[in-house]
C-alpha cells in the first residue's frame, strides 16, 4: 500500500501509475496548487485515481496540504482507513519560486522551505509513528520511504537558492531518517530526478521537447521504475542512499566525505591555516559545477 504526495501530475502521477501497474493500492495526494504554490481551482488527485481504477487498480484521493500537521496526519489516516496498512511513502510534492538571491523575498524563501522540507518531514513523522507503533505491537514492518531531492540540492543551481537549500536539507533528513528508523524496519532513500513536467518545461522547453519517435528520455515515467523498486520489499538492505535518475540513466550519488586533510596537533595561525588550505585544495577533487554556471 503506497502513498504518493503531489501525485496529481508530473513525476508523482507517473510514480502512482507505475506502483498501480505493479498491483499496489494507492493514496494519491495532491493539493492542486499553481506552479509557484498559489491556490489552484481543485485537486488533480481524483483524475489520477480514476485512471488507476479504470485500469483495474485500487486508489483513493487525498487533497490535503502535506506541509501541515493536519494534512500529513490525515494522509496517513486515509491510507489506514481505506486499506488497513501503509507500506510505502513517496514524498514528492513541491513547487518553485526561482529568483536570484538578491531578489529573493522572504516569502519566496519560506514557501519553498515549507513545501519541500516541512512537506517531507511531516508525512515522514506521521508514517514513522505508525511504523513504530507496529514494531511495539510485535509486528515487523517492511516499510519504505522515497524522498525527492534534486540536482539543485546536490550541486547547487543558480537562481534557486531557496530550492537548492531545501533539497539539500532533504538529503540530510534522509540520512537521519534512515539511521533512526532502521530499527522499525523502515528504509529511507532519496532520488534526484530530471524530467519534463510543468515545473521544468518553461526552463528547458527546447532541450526537453518530446521526440517524434523513439525513446523519450525526458518522460517522467522513466524515473518511476527506480522509485517503485526503492518503494518495494525487493530493495531490502538499501537505505540512506541518494540516486540521480533521468531517462535511461541511474547514478549513485556519493555524498560529502573527507578529502585531503592535515592536523598540526596545535592551533594554526591564520596564515598557516590559509597555506595549508591551499595545499589541501591542490590535492582535492574539484567540486562539481553549480547548475546554471559556465
Ligand atoms: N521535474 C524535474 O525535472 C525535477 C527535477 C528535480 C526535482 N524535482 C522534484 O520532483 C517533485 C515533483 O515535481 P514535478 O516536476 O512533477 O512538478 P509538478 O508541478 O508537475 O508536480 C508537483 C505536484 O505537487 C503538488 N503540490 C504542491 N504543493 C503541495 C502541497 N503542499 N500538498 C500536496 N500537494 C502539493 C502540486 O499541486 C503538483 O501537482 C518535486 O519535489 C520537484 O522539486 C523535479
Amino acid at each position: 500500500m503506497v502513498v504518493v504526495t503531489g501525485a496529481g501530475r508530473g513525476l508523482g502521477r507517473a510514480h502512482a501509475l507505475a506502483f498501480a501497474a505493479e498491483g499496489a493500492r494507492l493514496v494519491v495526494n495532491d493539493l492542486g496548487v499553481g506552479l509557484d504554490g498559489s491556490p489552484g481551482a481543485d485537486s488533480p488527485a481524483r483524475q489520477v485515481v480514476e485512471e488507476i481504477r479504470a485500469a483495474g487498480g485500487e486508489a483513493v484521493a487525498h487533497a490535503g496540504d502535506i506541509a501541515t500537521t493536519e494534512g500529513a496526519a490525515s494522509l496517513v489516516h486515509t491510507a489506514l482507513d481505506a486499506f488497513g496498512r501503509l507500506d510505502t511513502l513517496v514524498n514528492n510534492a513541491g513547487f518553485l519560486r526561482d529568483r536570484m538571491l538578491v531578489n529573493l523575498d522572504e516569502d519566496d524563501w519560506d514557501a519553498v522551505m515549507r513545501v519541500h522540507l516541512k512537506g517531507h518531514f511531516l508525512p515522514l513523522k506521521h508514517a514513522a509513528a505508525h511504523w513504530r507503533a507496529q514494531t511495539k505491537a510485535g509486528l515487523v514492518p517492511q516499510a519504505r520511504v522515497v524522498n525527492t531531492s534534486s540536482g539543485a540540492g546536490l550541486s547547487g543551481s543558480v537562481g534557486q537558492g531557496n530550492y537548492s537549500a531545501a533539497k539539500a536539507g532533504i538529503v540530510g533528513l534522509t540520512l537521519v531518517a534512515a539511521a533512526e528508523m532502521e530499527r522499525y524496519g523502515v528504509q529511507v532513500n532519496a532520488i534526484a530526478p530530471a524530467a519534463r513536467t510543468r515545473m521544468t518545461e518553461a526552463a528547458f522547453a527546447q532541450a526537453m521537447a518530446a521526440p517524434d519517435s523513439g525513446f523519450d528520455a525526458m518522460a517522467p515515467e522513466n524515473v518511476s521504475p527506480l522509485v517503485v523498486w526503492l518503494g518495494s520489499a525487493a530493495s531490502a538492505g538499501v537505505t540512506g542512499r541518494v540516486f540521480e535518475t533521468e531517462g535511461g540513466r541511474i547514478t549513485v550519488m556519493d555524498g560529502w566525505r573527507p578529502g585531503p586533510g592535515a592536523d598540526k596537533g596545535a592551533r594554526w595561525t591564520p596564515a598557516e591555516a590559509g597555506a595549508t588550505a591551499r595545499e589541501l585544495l591542490a590535492r582535492a577533487r574539484p567540486p562539481t559545477a553549480v547548475h546554471g554556471t559556465g
